[in-house]
């Protein structure tokens, strides 16, 4: 993506010799534009658990680079495989509910123990890195190409006027390595010049919505206008929304999907509204085990502070204030399950299905258990 005229990804390693992954650093947008240089496992799972990069496939290829700079670490003792794998198990607790943290880890265990040198590790345990990171980027275009028919049959059915679709959180290119789930399709349709309006819910309490996914639409020209979170029912009864589409950080084989906290509120609204709700998401945020959102995954419990104080400028400062009342507890749910039966489709990188097992197996055959 472009970022005033130059192109970035989320995380790359520099070239030259030196054993670091640069990323963009998420914490200072919108209000400054940083990148921050990880040279251990250890940094990268901090980076992670403080969300200094975020969303699923953003997790994902991070991860997947970390378990570079941890085999680097372990190829430098005597003990590569005991120290490999508890790296490993640092970096998969960093954050629990998006899938793409844990299945980018075991990937790279998987590829260690088909090579039996150290150095050949490391190798081949780079090589993969990038492999994860171009993956997420070619599936997320994917996302793109297939999900722009939803904005084409809107536009249709509008009679060209702006399509305004409605969206949470941020599932745009901070959140993969490149291009966005939720956000690839509009993109695309913005690309091809179909006219589009988002509607960006501001997401608290880390306000990814306001924060992130409006920057990333202004650093593209894309329209659009941020409004609380509780506003999303109002627009929609009263007509001034045509599709929903958001992300998801993990999502069952049975088509349950768990995202961002706020997101079930915005599928319940949109179903009594008649009102399509789709979730856009690359197969490495399936969770092939997991066939209950409810009982099958674990939402992370973030801490109350995140609610009880909102962070931005105050006269060009960046500021954290305090909001709520002495003595006030917060509670911090950072995600929540919107049941299949709420989704009207999934926009996968393979094409659009719809959130049941059944057609979601149609997409992806190989993952039938035999
Ligand atoms: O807690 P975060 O910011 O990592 O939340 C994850 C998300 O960005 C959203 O839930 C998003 O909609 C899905 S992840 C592509």
């Amino acid at each position: 993506m472009l970022v005033d005229g130059q192109l970035f990804r989320t995380v790359w390693i520099p070239e030259g010799d030196d054993v670091l992954v640069r990323i963009i650093d998420q914490r200072s947008l919108p209000f400054r534009f940083e990148t921050a240089d990880l040279h251990t496992v250890e940094e990268v799972t901090v980076a992670i658990r403080d969300m200094w990069v975020r969303g699923a496939g953003c997790i994902g290829a991070v991860a997947g680079y970390g378990m570079w700079l941890a085999a680097c670490e372990a190829a430098a003792t005597a003990s590569f495989s005991t120290l490999f794998k508890r790296f490993a198990e640092t970096l998969r607790s960093a954050r629990p509910t998006a899938v793409n943290l844990s299945w980018a880890v075991d990937r790279q265990l998987q590829v260690a123990s088909s090579v039996s040198d150290a150095p050949g590790k490391v190798a081949a345990i780079r090589a993969a890195a990038q492999e994860i990171a171009d993956e997420d980027v070619a599936a997320c275009r994917s996302i793109g190409e297939h999900g722009i028919r939803l904005f084409r049959d809107a536009s249709e059915l509008n009679g060209g006027s702006p399509v305004n679709v409605l969206t949470h959180c941020n599932a745009g290119w901070l959140a993969f390595v490149d291009h966005g789930s939720a956000t690839a399709p509009i993109y695309s349709a913005h690309d091809a010049g179909i006219p589009v309006h988002v509607w960006v819910d501001e997401t608290r309490p880390r306000n990814q919505g306001a924060r992130l996914t409006a920057w990333e639409l202004g650093q593209h020209g894309v329209p659009h206008t941020v409004i609380t979170d509780n506003a999303g029912g109002h627009l929609m009864r009263t007509g001034q929304v045509d599709l929903v589409i958001t992300g998801t950080d993990r999502t069952t084989s049975t088509g349950d999907v768990v995202n961002k906290i706020g997101t079930y509120l915005k599928a319940v609204a949109a179903h009594d509204c008649n009102i399509p709700f789709y979730v856009a998401l690359p197969s490495s945020t399936f969770d092939w085990s997991a066939s209950d959102g409810l009982t099958d995954i674990p939402i992370e419990e973030r801490s109350g502070n995140e609610v009880s104080s909102i962070e931005g400028l105050c006269n060009g400062v960046e500021t954290t204030v305090h909001l709520l009342p002495q003595g006030s507890h917060a509670a911090n749910p950072a995600f929540d399950v919107t049941p299949a039966r709420l989704v009207t489709g999934l926009i996968t990188e393979r094409g659009i299905c719809k959130a049941n097992e059944e057609s979601i197996l149609g997409l992806f055959p190989e993952k039938k258990l035999s």
